[in-house]
């Protein structure tokens, strides 16, 4: 089957902004990106007329729960909530059960997407104490995303807390190591001491600012000592961001931010929506929102990934603290950032280099980019014109709420393009048990 379409009418948003053109796609890849292209008859067409047309996002940072945990979600669930929300590939998380750990538990979860996923995909594998030495052999296999480190403890049992095991880590490999930074020792103490009656609404408290710091001040400590590229994830303080750009480790040191801590805000995300807002680490007061989205603005964050976490509405009715952190979030990160572009913090082309150059930058992706000649033709078509409440029924998680349905947004996601065919349309994913989706390159 050709894998070809032209995409016509629409504003193609770049990395320098929008302009006017078509889009070509020929057998799976960008032909050409202009205006008035012509193609032959028989060649699909889109009309994208009045909407804007992006490369296909990256998420790369999700837990779709499988194998395991698939009550609360799973890899196909989670992928057609991601491939709604405009985004081609994920890279998920380890913090699964079996933990991805091992070269059998990575290819359990490629064997898994590769006959359910929506969108292209890769997993990352933790690193433990146990696998220290091995990791740098496990990082090379095909569909790895690289290698996770939980320094604090969250959903799972995964967790390195001592820099001694960090290090050996660091030494055993090449590629960006992704990183959860919180201290775990500090965390700990935070909840011995943290009084029987607290409330969500102390959830950023207890693991406060100086746990999100203390853990950031090692793990640069430890990048300067051995060499190794970190990849900060879900950055949630001004004085971590204070405390990369005076270190000034360069390209040694990128960082990631979620929607969340950009979108909402203490205290009241806890008092507006409760658990539904809890995730580590946490949403922080408004200061931290400001310096989150200056850094967006500026180039610091180099990717934003939406830590999709999904639970069951059940489990996050549980009295705090058990009720579990984490907010599901892949397929709102395009309709927030539009919002974004709305309300003047972002600029459209800012979110092709976060959500787009930002990832392939940070992973060494291979194939993708900005709609130009010789990428993949991956594309997200988006309706400028959606202003309304964000529909809850319009959200494919398996978990079923979102702290940002019902409010307005400022464009929707309408239709997903694969290697030039079209897998999303009119709120419905196109079969994709076929073939369609395959491992991202790095
Ligand atoms: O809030 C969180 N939830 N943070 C994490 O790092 C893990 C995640 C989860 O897996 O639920």
């Amino acid at each position: 089957m050709k894998h070809d379409i032209l995409i016509h009418g629409g504003q193609v948003i770049t990395e320098s902004g929008a302009t006017k053109a078509d889009v070509h796609i020929v057998d799976g890849k960008v032909h050409a990106v202009a205006p008035g292209l012509a193609a032959a008859a028989d060649t699909p067409r889109y009309d994208a007329t009045g909407k804007l047309v992006f490369p296909g996002l990256i998420d790369p940072q999700v837990h779709f729960r499988e194998p395991g945990l698939t009550h609360k979600e799973n890899i196909e669930s989670g992928s057609r909530a991601a491939l709604a929300g405009g985004i081609t590939a994920f890279m998920e998380m380890p913090n699964t059960n079996p933990l991805t750990v091992d070269p059998a538990t990575l290819n359990d979860k490629l064997d898994r997407a590769h006959k359910t996923a929506f969108t292209d995909y890769a997993f990352f594998v933790g690193g433990t104490a146990e696998n220290a030495e091995q990791l740098g052999e496990y990082e090379t296999l095909p569909g790895c995303a690289g290698v996770k480190i939980f320094m604090g403890s969250s959903t799972g049992n995964l967790l390195v807390r001592d820099d001694p095991t960090l290090e050996r880590i660091l030494r055993g490999g090449s590629r960006r190591v992704t990183v959860h930074s919180e201290d775990d020792f500090r965390l700990n103490d935070r909840y011995k001491t943290m009084a029987a009656t607290a409330k969500v609404t102390e959830h950023h408290h207890i693991r406060d600012v100086e746990c999100a710091v203390m853990a950031t001040r090692r793990m640069l400590d430890l990048v300067e000592l051995t060499g190794r590229p970190v990849h900060i994830l879900h950055i949630s303080t001004a004085e971590e961001l204070d405390m990369v750009r005076e270190r000034d480790l360069g390209d040694l040191v990128t960082l990631e931010a979620t929607p969340n801590h950009l979108f909402l805000h203490a205290p009241d995300c806890y008092e507006q929506h409760g658990s539904h807002a809890q995730m580590n680490p946490p949403v922080r007061e408004r200061r931290h929102q400001d310096a989150l989205r200056q850094a967006a603005a500026e180039g610091l964050i180099t990717c934003i990934g939406s830590d999709h976490a999904p639970h069951t509405l059940e489990e996050k009715a549980k009295a705090y603290p058990g009720s579990p952190s984490g907010i599901p979030g892949t397929q709102t990160i395009l309709p927030l950032l539009m919002t974004a572009v709305r309300d003047g913090w972002l600029k459209l082309e800012d979110i092709v280099r976060l959500s787009v150059q930002g990832p392939i930058q940070v992973y060494g992706i291979k194939d993708r980019g900005p709609l130009a000649p010789g990428v993949q033709g991956n594309v997200s078509i988006v309706d400028p014109e959606f202003t309304d409440p964000l529909p809850l029924d319009w959200l494919e998680s398996q978990a079923g709420w979102s702290p940002y349905a019902g409010r307005p947004m400022a464009g929707l996601p309408v239709a997903t393009i694969l290697r030039g065919r079209i897998a999303y349309q009119h709120g419905e994913p196109i079969a994709h048990q076929d073939g369609i989706t395959s491992p991202v390159r790095f």
